[in-house]
Order: C-alpha cells, then structure tokens, then sequence
C-alpha cells in the first residue's frame, strides 16, 4: 500500500462515515464491503437481499455490515418521494416523456437501479458517500448524482481527477505526488468548466492527496508562444480558463499557459514564465481536454511508473465515486476510503 492511501485510510478513520455500495450482486464488492469493516475506517451499507448476497458469499463475513434491501426497506417511500421531487417536471431526452409521472413511477424506477437508490439514500443524509462502477459503466453510476446529488456550493462542473504517486520522489515531483485533471469525465470542457476543474482539483490534492497545490492550466503553448486559431482555439480557452480561476480563487496558486515542462521544470520555468509562483514547481495538472488528460496520465503510468489512484470525482455537493469495471478488491478499498475522506 503506498503512504498516500495508508495517510487517507488513518484520516478517514478519524472520521467514520457511512458509505454505501450499491452492487451487492458483486462479489468483489461483498469482499470489500467486509474488509472496510474489519479494518475499521469506514461505515459501509451494502444494498441487496441479505440471504441472496449470503448464500453468492459462503465465506465472507458482513459482521458489522449494514444491509439494505431496497424490495423492503421501510424508506423506500421516502426515497420515492424525493426523487419525484428533485426531477419534477424533467424530459427523458430518449423518449421525450416525464422522466417520472408521479411518486409510483419513481419508486418502481429504484426498484431497479439500486445506484439511484443509493444516491437518494445520500441526498436524505442516511449515508455520507457513494461507491459504484464494478458491474456499471460510468455514465449508469454518475448520471445519478449529477441528477439528484447536484454540484458543491460554488462549482458548476462535476469533474475527475487522478492522483499520480510516483515511483520515487524526483527533480520534477519532489512531493513524490501529482494531481492530473480531468481524464475521465468532462470531453471537450469550456474556460469556465476547466477552471471549476481546476478549482476542485486543487482541492483534492490538499485535502486528499495531502500536498500543497500549485496548479498548471497546461497547452502547447507558454504564455502566448503558440497560437491553434486555425483549429480549436485552445491556447485562448486555456488562457481564459486560468482568468476566470484566478478570479474564482485569488488565495490559490494556480497560472498558466503552460507546457508541460514550463510547468514541472524550473530551468524551464526560469526562461519562459520567470514572473509566475507555478512555473517550473507545479503539482496540480489541468489540461485543456479529456483526450490530452487520460494520454497524459496513462504515459505517467505506462512509462513513467507512477500508480494512478482514481478517477477520483469532484466537485459533487457529496461524495460519489465511480469504480472501473475491472477493479479488484483492494482498488475498491481504496475508493471506500477516499470517498469516506471526502465526506
Ligand atoms: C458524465 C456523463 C456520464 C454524463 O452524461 P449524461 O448522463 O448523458 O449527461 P446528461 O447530458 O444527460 O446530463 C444529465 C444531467 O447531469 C448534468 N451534468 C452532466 N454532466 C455534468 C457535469 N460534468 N457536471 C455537472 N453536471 C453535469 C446535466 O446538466 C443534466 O442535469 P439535468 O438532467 O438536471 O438537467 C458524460 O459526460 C460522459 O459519458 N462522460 C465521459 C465518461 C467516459 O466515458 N469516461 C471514460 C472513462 S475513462
């Protein structure tokens, strides 16, 4: 286990929320469910029949895990009703009715989706974070947060990020951590999205990743010295990202435009930003798009050893995180507890 995730599991203890996971038809999540317990740094509801996830779970122990079985739990109504409330009136974009007609059309709905069960179970404050994407795909696991659970005061834009450990502290990562935005969830962002971003992201690399951030709005260009009016405009939009953020949060050491080495090397840094506080020592990366962020991420990974821990989300007004369908327990584990530090 790295130190970052052995310093988020000891600050998550301290704070003992209750997470839910929604899958309990996954036997990975059964066994994480159960080692988050055991190890004691979270609260964990399991959703789904008890002697149905007993009977798939011969050997594994839900000692001190709360099951809830949406078919006959007594809230079920409750839940019905605010989600009937929260999306009154609203379109199904695929069949352009109502997306509930009334309170029965809502509760017949999470019957079946046990992730929106979930995320109502967290809009009425009965669990502090949400974990989910084991069987789901991430569109099915966030689409009910974005829908229910909304954005944090001040923030427009749901976002990911990844918290890059490396292999060994460097010349260029002294924090031995990076935080790489976004790369999982927001495609094509605007200058105001990247500067929710980066906002969010800087967040999470203090309050999760346990750095001081110093955020780079990244590009081809440094300040100015590329222009792509020809194509997408996106040395202007990562200019105007780094406004509006400057803006947003003036306490926060954030700037831009930057290449990559502008931003990491300070010989670098010295020459083509040498009045910026991030040139050159940065640790928060936004950049400008999802292709560049989920490329840049993997090369870090692939080639460069570093354990990428995530997608962490942000900027949802409460935890919820999205698991890769190919996860493992212990990746499960990881995102209890993270969820958990975020709650
Ligand atoms: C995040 C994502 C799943 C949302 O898709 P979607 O469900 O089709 O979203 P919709 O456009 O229908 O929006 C649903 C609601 O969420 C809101 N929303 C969508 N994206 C949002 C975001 N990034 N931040 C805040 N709100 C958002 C919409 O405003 C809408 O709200 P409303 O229904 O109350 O009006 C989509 O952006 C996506 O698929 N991203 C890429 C994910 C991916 O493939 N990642 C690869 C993994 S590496």
């Amino acid at each position: 286990m790295s130190d970052i995730l052995g310093a988020i599991i000891e600050k998550a203890k301290a704070k003992n929320k209750n997470v839910v996971l929604p899958e309990g038809e996954d036997k990975r999540v059964v066994q994480a469910a159960s080692e988050v317990v055991k190890a004691g740094f979270a609260r964990v509801t399991l959703l789904g029949n008890k002697e149905e996830i007993l009977a798939a779970n011969p050997d594994v122990d839900l000692t001190g895990v709360n099951v809830v079985d949406p078919k006959t739990d007594a809230n079920a109504d409750k839940y019905a009703e605010i989600l009937f409330k929260a999306r009154e009136g609203k379109i199904n974009k695929k069949t352009g009715l109502l997306e509930y007609a009334d309170i029965a059309a809502a509760k017949q709905s999470i019957m079946k989706d046990y992730t929106m069960y979930g995320a109502l179970m967290l809009k009425a404050g009965d669990v502090d974070g949400l974990v989910s994407g084991a069987c789901h795909s991430t569109a099915n696991t966030l689409r009910p947060g974005l829908q229910v659970i909304k954005t944090a005061a001040g923030i427009n834009t749901v976002s990911s990020c990844f918290i890059m450990i490396a292999p060994k502290a460097h010349e260029y990562n002294p924090d031995g951590v990076a935080v790489f935005a976004d790369c999982a969830i927001n495609i094509e962002p605007d200058a105001a999205q990247l500067a929710d971003i980066a906002i969010s992201s800087a967040e999470t690399a203090k309050n999760i990743a346990g750095i001081e951030p110093r955020v780079a709005m990244l590009s081809f260009s440094t300040k100015g010295s590329g222009n792509d009016d020809k194509y997408f405009k996106s040395v202007p939009k990562m200019q105007e990202a780094t406004a509006i953020a400057k803006n947003l949060a003036p306490d926060l050491k954030l700037d831009g435009e930057f290449q990559f080495d502008a931003a990491t090397a300070p010989e670098v840094g010295a020459i083509k930003a040498p009045d910026s506080s991030v040139a050159g020592k940065a640790n928060v990366f936004i950049f400008p798009n999802i292709n560049a962020g989920n490329i840049g991420y993997k090369i870090a990974q692939r080639f460069g050893g570093y354990m990428a821990l995530g997608p962490v989300c942000q900027g949802f007004a409460k935890p919820i995180n999205d698991l890769s369908r190919g996860c493992n327990v212990e990746d499960i584990i990881a995102v209890v507890a993270i969820t958990a530090l975020q709650a």
